[in-house]
């Protein structure tokens, strides 16, 4: 267990906002990401003098954390947030309480030590097993509703099913569920609450009596420990290992894991459908189209998720953000406020059913204490959806006032009361399944038409889409591109250009290419359809610099002109330098001259005017951003050109590399032979292991796939490896039997042998 180191410097310098911040007040109880708006953009780490942590509210920062749980320890992950008083400690002691750690808040090397211990109930095939019985549930609850024409859905559905659920997977028989409701909301309020000291003491009451409902549920488990769950996995572990799974440890997690399991996607049920019946177009988008209810539930935990902050303290001084948060300084990571930056998610605060990275959010937290039972949480909000889309379609929210529970970290409405009319309950379709785990961003695509194709220049045409029923399109930033899928699985990516928000594109003809470009060319026309994913946004302009200096080659003009009209609108100071060819063959150049000629330097070869990068870099104003599209040479002669201005900021849109893992030029391709089927694969110096594998229909289980969670691990019966992970042991590396197919390799030249 690490030690609480004690706060080193006086941290009171924030702003008047950082201040007055009160996460217990209706701003932050209503919308914790809305309430943090001004912080994602002013001032993203501060400190709070009323709370005497350090909020941290942008999504690159809190993920940074969450990932290096050495710097940033979870240990304070379930501290009371509201110290306790003598009192309510007098009556804990009372009922013999001792909660512990329990996973969420230990430490390394120990946490992964238990957590890899525990992680067979989780995998997928282990997971899935439990559909059908989530489904009974559901379905047994809808049943005794449909006739109704009225309900809470929480109480008739959303609170059991997941109460049922975790019991069931934890192999506890059914219990007494108004008593553990109220134990529940106990645990909520002393952890994250702030409960004058009378509740507490009544809280702390509760929290004992769930402490020995605990003990005795356990003890009859111990007692006769053949059946099935995963609480009779950890006596298993216990018996085997009772150094690592201690008695303490089986009965802090069985007390934890109950609220782990349960509050959790209950809450997250009820955010889901109140959000969901909210918004009408999007909820009977999904009653028409049950495809994307996988992405809708994982739209609702980064948009509205029940898991709105989470703890860590630093166990030495850390920079984060830019600022420093010194050793034993605490920190609230409001991760609904991350679900939110719109550094990471365009239109972060509309409901996008078809937001591709939306499975990026940080509800489930991130690295190696993400949550193990994430996939059971996505199953079962599925389940939820899918059959109320398929059985009332028709209901609606009832106009009314939603309450939660007032606390930091754990948000769901109270209740969601709806009601429908059950004489137009329809006849069902079909029951629909889902693969396990979070969505695939190729199956999340919208269908949209080609309202017109344009000739743009010589051997450049024009597509503008535009949706099929006439529907809004999502809004979006410069800088943004989408993905056209094409025939052949071929799937490009391409700026988005339009005025005034119009998803405009221009594609260049490349006779050279794999024949997306030729396709487009010779065979889309308007009214076709388009399957389209995105918009996504890897190429930003930071509309804090003084100056932008903006620089196209050829068709890399696409980008860069958003972003001037951009900055035009904004009436902000730049320069836009276009290379081309010949004139003729650059796109929109008369649009440019017209919109934003005083600012605009053409560069077209046939003119004999090559760009003289040198002179234009040397002459930015200070502390320029510099963003750039077009040919790689152009980008790596920016590159090099960029190090005389250290003053200035380099931005450029490398479509080919932009997600790429690995820098194949450092890397060696290497052999792998599988001993179970016989297969030799060749991992090529591009792909890492663990996507040579899930390429061949391997099913290999990976959550961060950066290393750090622990869930992609082989076993290895031959073979050198170059262990790359942050997971094993130098011991168990040592011993050369296992490896994270994520991040690690085979030493160079060698091969493996994996079992
Ligand atoms: C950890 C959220 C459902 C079991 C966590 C963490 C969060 C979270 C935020 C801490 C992550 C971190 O520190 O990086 C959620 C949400 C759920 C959900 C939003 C539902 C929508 C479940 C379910 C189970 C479960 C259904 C069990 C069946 C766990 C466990 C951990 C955990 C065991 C500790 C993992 C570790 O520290 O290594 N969860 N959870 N969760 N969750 Fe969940
Ligand atoms: Fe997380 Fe590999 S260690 S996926």
């Amino acid at each position: 267990m690490t030690a609480t180191p004690a706060v080193s410097a006086c941290p009171f310098h924030g702003s008047d906002r950082a201040r007055q911040f009160d996460p217990f007040g209706p701003e932050y109880q209503t919308d914790p990401a809305a309430a943090l708006r001004w912080s994602r953009e002013q001032e993203p780490v501060f400190y709070s003098e009323v709370l005497g942590y350090w909020v941290v509210s942008r999504y690159d920062d809190i993920k940074a954390i969450f990932r290096d749980n050495i710097t940033f320890s979870p240990a304070i992950a379930l501290e009371k947030i509201t110290p306790p008083t003598p009192e309510s400690l007098e009556v804990l002691k009372s009922y013999g309480f001792d909660l512990r750690r329990t996973l969420v808040n230990e430490d390394e090397p120990v946490h992964m030590e238990r957590r890899r211990a525990l992680l067979d109930a989780f995998a997928p095939d282990a997971a899935a097993a439990h559909a059908p019985m989530v489904r009974d549930l559901v379905r047994a609850r809808v049943d005794a509703m449909a006739a109704k024409g009225e309900a809470d859905l929480v109480q008739s559905l959303l609170w059991e099913v997941p109460f049922l659920v975790a019991l069931h997977f934890l192999g506890i028989p059914a219990a007494d569920h108004d008593t553990l409701r109220r134990y529940a909301v106990a645990h909520t309020l002393n952890s994250w609450g702030r409960p004058t000291p009378e509740q507490q003491v009544g809280i702390a009451h509760s929290m004992g009596q769930f402490w020995q409902y605990a003990d005795e549920v356990l003890t009859r488990m111990k007692a006769d420990p053949t059946g099935r769950g995963w609480m009779y996995d950890m006596i298993a572990a216990n018996r085997a290992d009772p150094e690592v799974v201690t008695d303490n440890y089986l009965h802090s997690m069985m007390l934890a894991v109950i609220v782990a399991a349960h509050e959790t996607t209950a809450l997250a049920g009820a955010n889901m459908m109140q959000r969901l019946l909210a918004d009408r177009a999007a909820w009977n988008e999904l009653c028409r189209t049950p495809a994307l209810i996988p992405n809708a539930v994982e739209e609702c935990l980064r948009h509205s998720g029940s898991v709105v902050a989470w703890r860590r303290i630093a166990t030495r001084d850390a920079a984060v953000g830019g600022v420093t948060i010194p050793a034993g300084g605490k920190i609230l990571m409001v991760v609904a406020s991350g679900n939110h930056d719109p550094r990471k998610f365009e239109n972060p605060d509309a409901l996008d059913l078809w937001r591709d990275n939306t499975a990026e959010h940080l509800t489930f937290g991130y690295g190696s204490h993400q949550c193990m039972g994430k996939n059971i949480g996505r199953m079962e909000l599925r389940i939820i959806l899918e059959e109320l889309t398929r059985r009332l379609p028709h209901m609606e929210l009832v106009p009314q006032d939603f309450t939660y529970l007032p606390n930091t970290s754990f948000r769901g409405a109270e209740r969601v009361l709806v009601r429908w009319d059950p004489a137009l309950n329809p006849a069902p379709r079909p029951e629909r399944d889902f693969v396990m785990g979070a969505p695939r961003r190729q199956d999340i695509a919208r269908q949209l038409r080609v309202a017109a194709v344009t000739a743009e220049a010589e051997g450049v045409i024009g597509i503008r889409l535009d949706h099929p029923e006439g529907a809004p399109l999502p809004g979006w930033s410069p800088g943004s591109h989408i993905d056209l899928h094409l025939p052949g699985g071929l799937v490009r990516k391409y700026s988005l250009c339009g005025a005034d928000g119009a998803w405009q594109i221009a594609v260049l003809r490349e006779d050279a290419g794999r024949g997306g470009s030729r396709w487009l060319h010779d065979s889309l026309r308007a009214g076709d359809m388009l399957t389209v994913g995105g918009p996504r946004n890897l190429f930003r302009l930071d509309e804090d610099a003084p100056f932008h200096l903006l620089i196209a080659g050829g068709i890399g003009i696409t980008p860069i002109l958003a972003m001037a009209d951009r900055l035009a609108q904004q009436g902000r100071d730049f320069a836009i330098h276009y290379a081309g060819g010949a004139r003729g063959r650059m796109a929109f150049a008369d649009r440019l001259a017209r919109d934003h000629g005083a600012r605009l330097t053409f560069w077209p070869g046939d003119a004999g005017r090559r760009m003289d990068l040198g002179a234009i870099l040397a002459g930015a104003p200070p502390g320029a951003q510099i963003c750039a599209c077009g040919p790689e040479r152009l980008l790596h002669a920016l590159d090099a050109l960029a190090g005389a201005r250290p003053d200035c900021t380099l931005t450029v849109e490398h479509f080919a590399a932009a997600e790429g893992l690995l820098d194949p030029a450092k890397e060696s391709p290497f052999a792998v032979e599988l001993a179970d089927s016989g297969l030799t694969l060749t991992v090529p110096a591009d792909r890492t292991l663990l996507q040579t594998l899930l390429a061949a229909g391997i099913d290999v289980a990976c959550d961060c796939e950066e290393g750090l969670c622990g869930s992609c691990e082989v076993a290895v019966l031959e073979g050198e490896i170059d262990h790359r992970d942050q997971v094993l042991s130098r011991a168990e590396r040592g011993r050369g039997d296992r490896m994270m197919t994520c991040c690690s390799r085979a030493r160079a030249g060698g091969r493996l042998r994996l079992g």
